[in-house]
């Protein structure tokens, strides 16, 4: 084996146990003997003095080493690299007044060092890991996962991973404290619909069969409360194999709960504790509640999406019937076909320049995949309105009616986008979106106040179009609003759900729903979305037959721990608060999952690879591994 280059620097650790951590030390200990142990995390030679800031999980302490106290150790710590591993044993002492660094907690003193073992040497890290290195954005990511043991080893990602440890702690004991049972459900189940698609575990004692891992605990929940155990909690992983994004994981965390008789009003009488709980013991702050309610469809009307960001106006106005026969042929097509134009009144951009509005048309269509954009600019000088070269055939009175519409005046910007519902509307709410960014309106991931909202009354189904059947919006288990169940076979599309979501600051953070506890509701449910008696019993009936005895009324929801663990964090990305994550294809770069596996694993398994032609397998799989043609 290769050594260390460094090797030789390496000895013995003769101090024993560490008397405190490099966070410990403040002016109350001067004059004592203490045993530090830590990683480099900078070290400076000053004309004939060594400084080293120790660096461990709880802080930085600023070690001196000089030749008069112990020439070895003074010429040992000139070795020093970022990352090695040392103990040293030395005396506090206040630093000059000049050196006090207030933003430490240890900022005040220093330990004059006597002794220094190197525990460990540590090779140049492939980048930057120090206390007072900002996340290194010119690292890609890729690299920063391969090596996830240095980039956690970062103060920012240790507080994010200590967040979350609180958020299990408060979550658990508020759960406790209100009488919810947490108990565990199996990891190897079978398939949940979910909406996404599962990952599957090959059966070995029963070959051909898969297990799926759930993508969420939904069916036992349910089963837990048929088996009378009321109320239940358990912060549990889930799985679901859909495209990734910054706010979704392949594996990530639920807080799932269940309760036996449970109303709607409860659930969420529920949740807001523990919300207020979380950002009291959290964030030191008080939440106000009870958290406003939105019903779907004023969602969709208003900001286009069932997420709203409330923190920002900018609502969305429909200005259809203002344009009918306006003769603009772009606008009167789409209202010909049953479509809406949709209004955003942009306050104080009356003047936005030709090129920031050419900006902005081409994020709007070419990222956000509208058709085009019809402005109305209202200058602050009280001038005529503009409107598009395009448009300019439209006579003014148009124009001007919309901006009326939408409360716009001198000084404003008039923004339109046509097109078909809901298409429409979410275009205009990711408009509003990038509007808020770039206006400064939306605050930053940590930054501005907290805006919680329960989105209500969602639909039932909808109609997928490429799977030509109705969908559950949130899951076939999901109760009809019971004024609404007679709807259930004529008209499905207009009933409503006993659903709810809770959003945060736009994100989704949770969702649940009173379930559906009848056995015949929930065959009508099975039937509408397409699902026949026979595969119903076949994959749910487990479910069907525990509801023929004597099932109670319950509901729950879920909620997304790491989501919410981002946004209390002020983080971006799903990544800055999971320990091990996944990148954007899944895949993990550390440890290199997933990964190929030996040809005799799949013998066991009775399995047999047939892969795309241009993949190339390892030569050992490739023996066994069949090319599709
Ligand atoms: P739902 O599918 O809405 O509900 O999930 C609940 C919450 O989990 C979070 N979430 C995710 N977080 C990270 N990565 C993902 N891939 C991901 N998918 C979902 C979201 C979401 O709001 N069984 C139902 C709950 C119920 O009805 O009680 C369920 O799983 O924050």
């Amino acid at each position: 084996m290769a050594e260390h280059p460094r090797a030789d620097l390496i000895s013995p650790d003769t101090h024993g146990a560490r008397t405190h951590t490099c966070g410990d030390l403040r002016s109350d200990h001067e004059g004592e003997d203490v045993t530090l142990k830590g990683w480099v995390d900078t070290s400076r030679d000053h004309g004939g003095l060594v400084f080293i800031d120790l660096r461990d999980r709880y802080g930085l302490t600023q070690v001196v080493f000089s030749p008069q106290d112990n020439e070895d150790a003074y010429e040992a710590a000139g070795h020093l690299r970022r990352e090695d591993v040392i103990s040293i044993n030395g005396t506090v002492r206040p630093r000059g007044e000049e050196m006090v660094n207030p933003d430490l907690k240890t900022g005040r003193i220093e330990v004059n060092a006597q002794e220094l073992n190197v525990l460990n040497v540590a090779e140049t890290p492939p980048f930057l890991v120090s206390a007072h290195a900002e996340r290194q954005m010119d690292t890609g990511e890729d690299v920063r996962l391969k090596h996830r043991y240095l980039d956690l080893r970062r103060p920012a990602l240790q507080q994010n991973l200590l967040l979350r440890h609180d958020v299990y702690q408060t979550t658990r004991s508020y759960f406790d404290d209100n009488d919810f049972a947490e108990i565990e459900t199996p990891v190897l189940m079978k398939s949940t619909p979910e909406g996404a698609r599962d990952f599957l575990v090959p059966s070995r004692l029963q070959p051909g069969r898969f297990y799926a891992l759930p993508q969420s605990p939904q069916t036992y929940k349910q089963l837990l409360m048929v088996g009378g155990l009321d109320r239940y909690f358990q912060i549990v992983k889930c799985f679901r194999d859909e495209d990734l994004r910054a706010d979704r994981q392949p594996e990530f965390t639920q807080i799932d709960v269940e309760m036996t008789f449970a109303t709607e009003e409860q659930i969420y009488d529920l949740t807001e504790g523990l919300m207020a709980d979380l950002w009291a013991d959290v964030e030191d702050t008080t939440l106000e509640t009870p958290f406003p309610r939105m019903p779907y469809h004023e969602a969709i009307r208003d900001y286009g999406t069932d997420k709203p960001d409330l923190r920002f106006d900018l609502k969305l106005h429909d200005v259809s019937e203002v344009f009918d026969g306006s003769g603009f042929r772009v606008f009167q097509s789409v209202l010909d076909d049953g479509g809406h134009l949709l209004a955003i009144r942009v306050p104080g951009e009356g003047n936005m320049g030709r090129a920031a509005l050419d900006r902005l048309e081409d994020h709007v269509v070419n990222e956000i995949g509208a058709g085009g954009l019809i402005y109305f600019q209202f200058p602050s000088d009280g001038s005529e309105m503009t409107q598009n070269l395009s448009t300019d055939a439209m006579p003014k009175k148009y124009g001007k009616e919309a901006a009326e519409k939408v409360g716009a005046d001198t000084g404003d910007l008039v923004l339109v986008l046509a097109g078909q519902a809901p298409d429409v509307h979410h275009k205009a709410g990711q408009m509003r979106l990038f509007l808020g960014e770039q206006l400064g309106l939306r605050p930053d991931p940590g930054e501005g106040e907290d805006q919680f909202v329960w989105i209500t009354d969602f639909p039932l189904v909808e109609y997928d179009d490429e799977e030509g059947r109705h969908v559950s919006m949130h899951h076939p288990f999901t109760a009809p609003k019971p004024e609404h169940v007679d709807d259930l076979e004529v008209n499905p599309e207009e009933v409503e759900a006993r659903a709810y979501d809770l959003v945060l600051n736009g994100n989704e953070i949770g969702g649940g729903s009173i379930r559906i506890h009848n056995r015949e509701t929930q065959e009508q449910m099975f039937d509408l979305l397409g699902i026949g008696p026979e595969e119903a019993q076949g994959r749910f009936g487990f479910l069907l037959d525990a509801l023929r005895y004597g099932a109670p009324p319950h509901g729950g929801i879920a909620i997304g721990l790491d989501r919410l663990v981002m946004l209390l964090a002020g983080a971006d990305s799903l990544r800055d608060v999971i320990a091990f994550p996944k990148n954007q294809s899944g895949v993990e770069p550390m440890v290199e999952s997933p990964d190929w596996v030996d040809p005799e694993q799949l013998d066991t398994l009775s399995l047999r690879l047939e892969l795309p032609p241009d993949l190339e397998p390892p030569a050992h799989v490739a023996r066994h591994t069949r090319l599709a043609s």
